[in-house]
Formats: structure tokens, sequence, C-alpha cells
């Protein structure tokens, strides 16, 4: 199916950046992308700076808030916008915990927004694509598997939002026949993500010799997915997925917390080995466990896996590595990121109206 003004929200973060380069680098995409962005602190747009030059005309960028209707309503109009791929979000769950108000008005009110507009705007209007968490359905034990049919019960504030907005996308195909898709994926690791999460910020703890914090026992598992391979899973599903389905996206990669701070360990004492200091695993520190932590997750990705072809390419050994060396060569990215030198850049060119 071909898309010809696509719009992405979120697209300066983390796995909407990713998202982006794929489109317009790999995935052949031969439209416009049309990036909404309120650029808060999770989003960077220097994660993009290349792409307006070497795609002109067919990178726009927009600094958006997804919480204003009539805005995203005139520019689904002025950009002639006949399909959405949606990740802006607040996604961090420890911040969810502190202050959930955000994530109420971003993840449910701004997706409701998206949704009114496109409805809006319903005539050649062709595709819905709601990028979601495997964090909706709750919890695991020791065995088992997230399937798409696996009852909802999120957990966290972030989880609960996000599992309200994943139901309004489901409401809106069944009630309007917008065309939608949704994916639930797991957790995702590779460049540009903020140092909040677990990977980026034990691997730059762990650079600079301080206290490497892992919650609780360690013993909490996660299934973690490279983020190219998420960024092909949902195009794919953009371009084939069956209108009105879910998808489980997965890494069958699953992993211990403690293993995954270990491994970053070993592997930076081995390219980057500390002078004068011991293994880097003498850094780690537990720390209080955060509260409604969620023990496993682990996902059944054999639809997606069946009926659209999609695999992941790369094994979490060799993904590790790749990031590792990634935050390593772009040290002057991790330096603005960590200073906040970014936010004062994004306020001297955009005015400080993100948070
Ligand atoms: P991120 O926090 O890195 O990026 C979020 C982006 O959304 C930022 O650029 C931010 O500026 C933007 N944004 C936030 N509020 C906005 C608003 N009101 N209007 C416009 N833009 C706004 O997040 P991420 O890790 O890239 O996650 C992207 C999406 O994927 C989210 O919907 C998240 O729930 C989902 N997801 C993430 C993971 C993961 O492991 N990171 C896994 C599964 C699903
Ligand atoms: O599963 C998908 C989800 O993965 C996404 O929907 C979320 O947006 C994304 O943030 C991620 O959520 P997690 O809470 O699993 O990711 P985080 O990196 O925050 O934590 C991963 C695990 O590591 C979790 O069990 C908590 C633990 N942890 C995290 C941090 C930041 C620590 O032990 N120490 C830490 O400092």
């Amino acid at each position: 199916m071909a898309f010809d003004n696509l719009l992405v929200t979120g697209g300066c973060g983390f796995i909407g950046s990713n998202f982006i380069r794929t489109l317009l680098e790999k995935a052949g995409f031969a439209g416009r992308v049309v990036n909404v962005d309120k650029l808060t602190y999770a989003g960077n747009p220097e994660n993009l700076s290349d792409l307006e030059k070497r795609f002109p005309g067919r990178y726009v960028f927009l600094r958006e808030d997804i919480c204003g209707l009539e805005r995203m309503d005139a520019i689904f109009t002025e950009y002639g916008i006949d399909a959405v791929c949606h990740f802006a979000a607040e996604s961090h769950v420890d911040r969810s915990i502190k202050r959930p108000a955000e994530f109420i008005f971003t993840n449910i009110v701004g997706t409701f927004n998206l949704l009114e507009a496109a409805r809006n705007h319903a005539e050649g209007f062709r595709l819905f694509h709601h990028v979601s968490t495997d964090e909706v359905y709750g919890s695991l034990g020791k065995e088992g598997l997230f399937t798409e049919t696996t009852p909802y019960k999120p957990n966290s504030p972030y989880s609960a939002s996000k599992a309200s907005s994943d139901h309004l996308v489901r409401a809106y195909f069944k009630t309007y026949g917008l065309p939608v898709t949704i994916s639930n994926c797991s957790n995702n690791y590779g460049p540009w993500q903020f140092p909040e999460k677990l990977i980026p910020l034990i691997t730059l703890n762990a650079l600079e010799g301080k206290p490497l914090p892992v919650y609780g026992d360690g013993r909490n598992v996660r299934d973690w997915l490279y983020v190219e391979d998420h960024c092909e899973a949902i195009w794919t599903i953009m371009n084939k997925g069956r209108r009105g389905e879910t998808y489980n996206i997965g890494g069958n990669s699953e992993e211990e917390n403690i293993a995954v701070v270990h491994g970053i360990c070993d592997i930076l004492d081995e390219i980057r080995p500390r002078s004068g200091a011991g293994p880097r695993r003498e850094l780690i520190t537990f720390v209080k466990d955060r509260p409604g932590h969620d023990w496993r997750y682990a996902i059944d990705s054999s639809k997606l896996q069946s009926e659209l072809g999609w695999a992941p390419r790369e094994s979490f050994r060799t993904g590790l590595r790749k990031t590792i060396r990634w935050y390593l060569e772009n040290s002057q990215w991790v330096s603005r990121v960590q200073s906040g030198e970014y936010l004062k850049w994004i306020d001297e060119h955009y005015g400080s109206g993100g948070k």
C-alpha cells in the first residue's frame, strides 16, 4: 500500500526518529513524512538534523502538541495527510509513577485528537497505525507469553494510559470504520535512546564510573528488541497488516535485568577498559524496587511472523554490542543530552514551548 503524506507523531523521540530514518533511507518510501513533535525532554530534533537537506521536500518537521485538536485538524488539511504512524507519548514508567498527569493528556487525549482529525478527513484516508506496548497486558509469571488475545491488565499509570489509547483506536475501527492497525511491542534498545531507560543509563554510568542502579533483586525479565527490527515490523504491518488487527512484536530475547547490566559491564571492560580500577560489575548497586514493578514480559509474535513474514534480524548479543559502540562513537550527542544543551538549542530555534 502506498501512502503519499504520512504523519509521524513523536518523530524526534527514540523509536520515531529511527522509524523516519528507516523509511527515508532504507524502506523505499516514496512519499512525504510530516513529523509532528512537541519536543518534550525526550524529543531531540538533532536526531534527524540531516534529513531536511538530504531529502528536500520529503521531510517536514512541525513542532506541535498532539493535545491541540484544532492544530492537528489543520495539519491534516494543509498536508493532505492520508496515513498516520502514531508514536508520540510520554514513555517512561518511572516518570508516570511520579507525575501521571502528562501521561493522561498526551497518551489518551492526544491519541483521541489524532483519531478525531483522521475521522474528520476520512475521505482518502488510508491508515492510522498506533504504536503501543506489551505493558498493557500486565505481568507474566515464570511461564507463558503475551499473545494478541491476552486480557489487558496494565499496572502503571503509563501502561494504563497506553491501554486506554489502544481501546480508543480499536473503537474508532469498530464504530466509524476508520482503517487502523495496532502493534504492541516489547522493550526496545539501540541508537538515540534517551539515557533514562535501562540500557543507555547503565552504559553511560558505567563509562563514567558511576553507580549502576538495579531495581529490587534484578531478576525482572524483559524481552529485548533492537529498534531497527521494531521499525521494520511497524512498516510491514502498515503495508500488509489486516485493518482492525493487533500484532505483537517481540525479540525472542528474554533477559533478566541483572544479566543485561552484567553484559554491558563486560562489553565495556573489553572495549574501553578502566585504568587503575576493577571490573565495572563492582559499580552495581541494588536500589529500592519500582512500585508495582512488572516481573516478566515476553512476547509471542508468531501472528506477525506467520501472517506477514516479519522476523527480528538482530540477536541481543550483537545488538547490545552495536548499541554500546553507538554511544561511544556519539559522545557529542551524549554530552549535549546529558548537559541539557539540546534543550537550550531547542528553545533558541523553536521558542520555549516544550517542557
Ligand atoms: P520517547 O519518549 O523517546 O519519544 C516520545 C516522543 O513523543 C518525543 O519526541 C516527545 O517529544 C514526543 N511527544 C511527547 N508528548 C507529545 C505531545 N503531547 N505532542 C507531540 N509530541 C509529543 O518514546 P519512545 O521510546 O520512542 O516510544 C515511542 C512510542 O513507542 C510510544 O508510544 C511508546 O509507548 C511506544 N513503545 C516504546 C517502547 C520502548 O521500549 N521504548 C516499546 C514499545 C512501545
Ligand atoms: O515493554 C515495553 C516498554 O519498555 C515500553 O512501553 C516503555 O516505553 C519503555 O520505557 C520500557 O519500559 P520498562 O519499564 O521495561 O523500561 P526501563 O528501561 O525503564 O526498565 C527496564 C527494566 O530495568 C525494568 O525492569 C526496570 C529496570 N531498571 C530500570 C532503570 C531505569 C533498573 O533496574 N534500573 C534502572 O535504573
